[in-house]
């Protein structure tokens, strides 16, 4: 299993180029089983989840190819030959769970694994259910699979309030809604820009679909989705942890196609850490000089709050900040599993339940860690670029999930940052 060996080495200087989402490309890839016509997606990541989707899409049947050297995905659904996405797929990340709104909404019917995915919290499946139920369609648990059945002349749109506003089941629900009979209307729905994005490219395909990005989308279904080209929006999560990269090593660092609509309320918290960011005209150019960053507070909440999936790196952040900063995380449960791996480096980090308390050191050591998901991976390495000494993360397999060539674009910058194969 490979490893990345980081060594703090001084501030950053240089340019990243920001990838398309990760998030946003996993709920566009399945909206390929709404059509029988072709769906290409440009500007995707070269990611393992984006491998994963297209195996499950191709064990369904769908056709993927990874055309200019993976940045381009052209998917088409004219030959679906089974309805069944199998747990040994399904297991190994929970947006597998998005197939299900579509195939359910084009063929009447499917059968799709309960997911796993990363270990942060119980993480259900309840709203997704609850949803296609609204839609008319009959849904039995049995051996760890959900069968699904819409109803005679397929799914009726609905009404659908969230109690809490889900990104996975409103993606989930808006796909099923655009081939119901009717008008669906989610109240509650998630605001996150990767919703946004998918309802642009549903557009495309023919859909009518009011209110993506607002609480409350309405969809007018249709009877038949074509294709339809669209590039993928960039990815917030990815832009957000290199803004961290020289808030946390120094230096100054341009993201190339991130702007700050994408991570407005994630930006406002650095600049109160004491970091200068700055519109330019092919991005953002992060900057600190000097001074020890601030600590400030972070809640997490649905966007457009501060997201949980800048969390762990934000703590990073905090572990050298001046001042006691508290954490507190409102969207997972158990998502402080980074706290001890930070703690080795020397960090100084007290967690009670959803909350954790971080004390800013003035240095970190680097240490042989733990990556145990996918986010938490990556603060170790934003540490290990604040940290004396080498750090050596291992299960890097969580880190290629999400970020692409990350030793690459890190090291553009200046930081001494390699990873060991294990057969080198
Ligand atoms: C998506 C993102 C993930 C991000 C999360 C929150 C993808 C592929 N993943 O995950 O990176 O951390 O949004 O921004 O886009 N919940 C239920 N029942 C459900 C669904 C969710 O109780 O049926 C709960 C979850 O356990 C969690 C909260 O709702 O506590 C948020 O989950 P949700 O917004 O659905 O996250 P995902 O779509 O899984």
């Amino acid at each position: 299993m490979d490893r990345i060996l980081v060594r703090g080495n001084g501030p950053l200087d240089g340019t990243i180029e920001i990838s398309g989402a990760k998030n946003a490309c996993l709920t566009l890839m399945p909206a390929t089983l709404l059509t029988e016509e072709p769906l290409t997606l440009t500007n995707a990541p070269r990611l393992s989840d984006i491998r994963t989707m297209s195996t499950l899409l191709q064990s369904l049947g769908a056709e993927v190819s990874g055309l200019a050297n993976g940045r381009v995905l052209a998917m088409s659904s004219h030959n679906i030959d089974t309805l069944t996405a199998d747990y040994d797929i399904v297991r190994k990340m929970r947006a597998s769970i998005l197939v299900l709104g579509p195939m359910l909404a084009r063929f009447g019917s499917a059968v799709v694994s309960l997911p796993g995915g990363c270990a942060i919290g119980a993480r259900p499946v309840d709203l997704h259910l609850k949803a296609l139920e609204a839609m008319g369609a009959d849904l039995e648990l049995r051996d760890g699979y959900v069968h699904a059945k819409a109803p005679t002349g397929g799914l009726r749109g609905a009404r659908i309030a969230f109690p809490f506003a889900s990104v996975g089941a409103t993606e989930n629900a808006l796909m099923a809604a655009t081939l119901a009979k009717g008008t669906t209307i989610i109240e509650n729905a998630a605001r996150e820009p990767e919703i946004a994005d998918l309802a642009d490219c549903l557009t495309k395909m023919g859909a009518h679909i009011d209110g993506a990005g607002t609480s409350t989308i309405t969809i007018e279904g249709v009877d038949r989705l074509g294709g339809a080209t669209h590039p993928v929006v960039a990815d917030r999560i990815e832009l957000g942890t290199y803004m961290l990269a020289p808030a946390i090593a120094g230096g100054s660092v341009e993201l190339l196609g991130g702007t700050r609509a994408l991570v407005a309320a994630f930006a406002d918290k650095l600049e109160a850490t004491g970091v200068e960011i700055t519109e330019t005209d092919k991005g953002l150019r992060v900057a600190r000089n000097g001074e020890r960053a601030r600590a400030v507070d972070v809640v997490t909440e649905p966007f457009p709050g501060f997201p949980t999936d800048l969390q762990a790196q934000m703590m990073a952040l905090m572990c050298t900040a001046q001042g006691t900063a508290v954490l507190e995380e409102k969207i997972f449960e158990n998502r402080f599993m980074h706290a001890p791996e930070l703690i080795r480096m020397g960090a100084s980090i007290d967690v009670h339940g959803g909350t954790a308390t971080v004390t800013g050191v003035e240095q970190l050591r680097g240490a042989p860690v733990m990556a145990t998901d996918l986010r938490a991976s990556v603060s170790l390495i934003l540490a290990g670029l604040a940290a004396e000494g080498e750090t050596v993360v291992s299960r890097v397999y969580h880190l290629d999930r999400g970020y692409e060539r990350l030793e690459q674009k890190l090291g553009a910058c200046g930081a001494n940052i390699e990873r060991i194969s294990d057969d080198d």
